[in-house]
């Protein structure tokens, strides 16, 4: 997967993008207020180094800053359906500016619907 995604200077593109569309796009206020107080390039690069691992290729995350454990890490934020959504919003917005073949996108999209479905902790 890593491979036919194009490697991490595409993961890195696509990351910056959903950051920027997350920041910037009214839609997702409620996933980006989930940030709050946080640096968002630290969240980008976590998102990056997670990705590379978690599509095939160099486990960067695991390496620097140990099991993902992405339901424990993500405890602290308030994620209901609509910060779910929202993320899943911005992260399709994403796949579409990349240069990722489309039926990549279409199951890396699959595959995120099911991290951040398992994410959200008071469904309403
Ligand atoms: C469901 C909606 C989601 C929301 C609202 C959300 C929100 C957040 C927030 C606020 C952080 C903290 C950022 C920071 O420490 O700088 C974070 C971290 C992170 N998120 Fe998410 N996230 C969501 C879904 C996902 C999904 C689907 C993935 C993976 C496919 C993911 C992967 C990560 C990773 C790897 C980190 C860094 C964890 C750490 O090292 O602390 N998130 N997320």
């Amino acid at each position: 997967m890593y491979e036919s995604v194009g490697g991490q200077e595409v993961i890195d593109q696509l990351v910056d993008d959903f950051y920027e569309i997350m920041a910037t796009d009214p839609v997702a206020k409620d996933c980006f207020a989930t940030h709050e107080g946080r640096d968002i390039s630290e969240s980008a690069h976590k998102l990056k180094y997670f990705l590379s691992g978690w599509l095939g290729g160099p486990q960067l995350y695991l390496e620097k800053f140990g099991h993902p454990r992405l339901r424990m890490r993500h405890n602290p934020f308030p994620i209901g359906t609509k910060e779910a959504e929202q993320w899943l919003y911005c992260m399709k917005k994403a796949l579409a500016k990349s240069v990722i073949k489309p039926e990549i996108q279409d199951q890396m999209y699959g595959a995120f619907v099911q991290v951040a479905t398992m994410l959200i902790k008071n469904p309403s």
